[in-house]
């Protein structure tokens, strides 16, 4: 740990840094031109399963705008197919036969490490040795991973997914529990593989009142991320729509927290005392006019003050995003200089004024 590291790792580390880092949440993806030539050749689940283009998926965003950190490019659901679980994109996950009783849960698998999914070992090898920025690693949370296998694919409320925590609880917690160990094995296979950080997708659980949540969700992504502790990597926490839930994600084992745009950063930072944040732009504002971009986009840098900040979007970008928009915005987060901006009367950027 030192003054050297890159920006994106001293500030996942609680470092209040010169410069807020930036990445974006599904940075790799279909808004990329590059993105959507190899798309005609592969499909999403074959690019997921080779390492070469894995890691060349990966690493479009970075050539194309300099960013601060690079996300495997991969998908929450990698793990589950091993369990025996089998899965169709269309775009987004379908279920073959979604897990709706006692009897499928306990058929189930629990890989180990080497049986899951070693294509994402190899392209995590392949960033180390080729990306010029630290290299996240991820995996869904136990809470949302079992949202979308009971579900049987994505929903607006995952109705059937919270009928079955309450008719079917002793289910629902076996279901987590085998959830829990994938992940942990999952993601400390990433960590032995490279990756620098993880992040935990928590995309669902602010569906949950603050009481299912202590129930089903807090305990299973405190397991995951307490038993990557010792791991020395940055460990990041996303949920969304989740205000509700902070004084619960407070209580996390966790240096970041990742935030959507429903709250400034400033309220959010006392709901969460000494983690780095990390957001929490709207999506839709890369959808604007350049002038709105800078304005919310700075708006954000300066809520960020006051702590460790990761800039990043509330949530992932949105396909119809142009890529302009998106090197704007980088270029509005490098030229922000958090120490003048907390020193009235000093400008932003350029010369100092002695
Ligand atoms: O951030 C990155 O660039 C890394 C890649 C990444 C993908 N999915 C690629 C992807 C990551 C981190 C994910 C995580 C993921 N996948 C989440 C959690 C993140 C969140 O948004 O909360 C979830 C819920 C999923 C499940 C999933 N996979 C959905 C809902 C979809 C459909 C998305 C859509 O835009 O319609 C997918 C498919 C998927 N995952 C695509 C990509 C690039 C689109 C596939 C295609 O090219 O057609």
């Amino acid at each position: 740990m030192s003054g050297d590291d890159p920006l994106f790792l001293r500030a996942a580390r609680g470092e209040d840094t010169p410069r807020a880092p930036i990445w974006i949440m599904r940075q790799a993806g279909r808004y990329l031109p590059e993105y959507r030539a190899l798309k005609e050749r592969h499909s999403f689940w074959e690019m997921v399963r080779d390492p070469e283009l894995a890691a060349e998926v990966t690493l479009q965003p970075i050539r194309r705008f300099g960013l601060d950190a690079a996300i495997l490019f991969s998908d929450i659901m990698t793990p589950l197919p091993p369990m025996g679980v089998s899965i169709d994109f269309d775009p987004g996950p379908v279920f073959e036969r979604p897990v709706r009783s006692r009897r499928q849960v306990e058929a189930l698998a629990v890989p180990d490490e080497d049986g899951l999914a070693p294509f994402v070992a190899d392209a995590l090898r392949l960033l180390r040795a080729g990306s010029p920025v630290p290299v996240i690693g991820f995996a869904g949370a136990p809470l949302t991973l079992a949202a979308y296998a009971v579900q049987g694919g994505g929903s607006k409320d995952f109705a059937e997914f919270r009928g079955f925590l309450r008719a079917e609880p002793a289910a629902s917690h076996a279901l987590l529990e085998k959830l829990a160990e994938v992940t942990l094995r999952y993601l400390r296979m990433q960590v032995a593989a490279g990756a620098q950080a993880i992040q935990l997708f928590d995309s669902w659980a602010g569906l949950l009142d603050e009481r299912s949540y202590r129930a089903f969700g807090l305990p299973y992504a405190g397991r995951v991320l307490a038993g990557l502790a010792e791991a020395g990597v940055a460990r990041i926490y996303l949920a969304v729509d989740a205000a509700h839930l902070y004084p619960a994600i407070a209580e996390l084992d966790v240096e970041v927290v990742s935030v959507d745009w429903r709250r400034p950063l400033s309220a959010v930072r006392r709901a969460l005392p000494g983690k780095t944040l990390q957001g929490n732009l709207d999506p839709a504002a890369l959808l604007g006019p350049s002038e709105d971009l800078e304005a919310e986009a700075e708006q954000v840098l300066r809520d960020g003050l006051g702590g460790a900040h990761v800039f990043n979007l509330g949530h992932g970008i949105l396909r119809q995003t142009a890529p302009d928009a998106v090197a704007r915005l980088v270029d509005v987060v490098r030229g922000f200089d958090r120490a003048a901006a907390i020193e009235p009367g000093t400008a932003t950027t350029g010369e100092g004024r002695g």
